[in-house]
């Protein structure tokens, strides 16, 4: 592919129904490579990451959906979604607004609602997943924002492969059932997975795409 960066960036997009036909392992290998050149604090190179695919993601998945439906979360972090307050809040409520409405799921449809959510464990039927896990130190705040740095290296290097991506912090709600699946220390924390593959472009998942605000929402400029 011959994009400018500028194109690369905006053609990434979270997709929510995928095809199942297998991403190269070759091509997995060379996005890895990629990914591998994030800069992080200290050079500490912090990611620790596990691709699933095949019948472990089944099997992962199956477990996943079992918890969910069992109401059994054991997440590393705290990623309650009232902490967000003002245009944080409304831009959440905006972006699951969407979500739902490309699904045709109404407000108060509850079970349509949880089946929503539980597509979030089935990876959206995608081929692959990548589980992002961290060491903790401190406040975890700067590990977490050089895990931050590496997912997007990840997924705008899928971009310029043709693959499809979504980072999921659902996926992280039952860490403890990813690392017993996986074999992950206890000592490793999960901080959220990234589905991947080539997009169902004709699914109505995927109809949704979230805008942004203009730069003078989040950028001030000093003289
Ligand atoms: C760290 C992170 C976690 C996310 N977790 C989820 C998730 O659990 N489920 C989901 O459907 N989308 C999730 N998203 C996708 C966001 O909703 C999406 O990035 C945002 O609405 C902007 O849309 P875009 O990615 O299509 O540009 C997550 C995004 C990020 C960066």
């Amino acid at each position: 592919m011959n994009n400018t960066f500028g194109e690369l960036i905006r053609m990434r997009r979270s997709y929510r129904q995928f095809l199942s036909t297998p991403v190269n392992d070759e091509v997995i290998k060379q996005v890895l490579e990629d990914a591998q050149y994030t800069p992080s604090n200290c050079n500490t190179q912090p990611w620790d990451v596990h691709i699933v695919s095949g019948n472990k993601k089944d099997e992962l998945s199956k477990a996943l959906v079992k918890a969910n439906k069992e109401g059994k979360f054991n997440p590393d972090f705290d990623f309650d979604v009232n902490h967000y307050y003002g245009r944080y809040s409304d831009r959440q409520k905006e972006q699951g607004k969407a979500y739902y409405e490309a699904l045709g799921v109404k407000r108060t449809d509850i079970e349509g609602r949880k089946r929503a959510t539980e597509r979030n464990l089935e990876f959206f039927n995608a081929p692959h997943a990548a589980f992002l896990f961290m060491p903790k130190f401190g406040d975890n705040v700067r590990v977490a924002s050089d895990i931050g740095m590496y997912a997007q290296s990840f997924l705008l290097s899928l971009t310029s492969h043709g693959i499809g991506s979504i980072p999921q912090t659902l996926l992280g709600f039952h860490a403890d059932i990813v690392r017993d699946n996986l074999g992950v220390p206890e000592e490793m924390k999960l901080l959220f997975g990234i589905s991947f593959g080539y997009p169902d472009l004709e699914s109505i998942a995927n109809s949704v795409r979230m805008g942004r605000d203009s730069i003078e929402k989040n950028v001030s400029f000093h003289n």
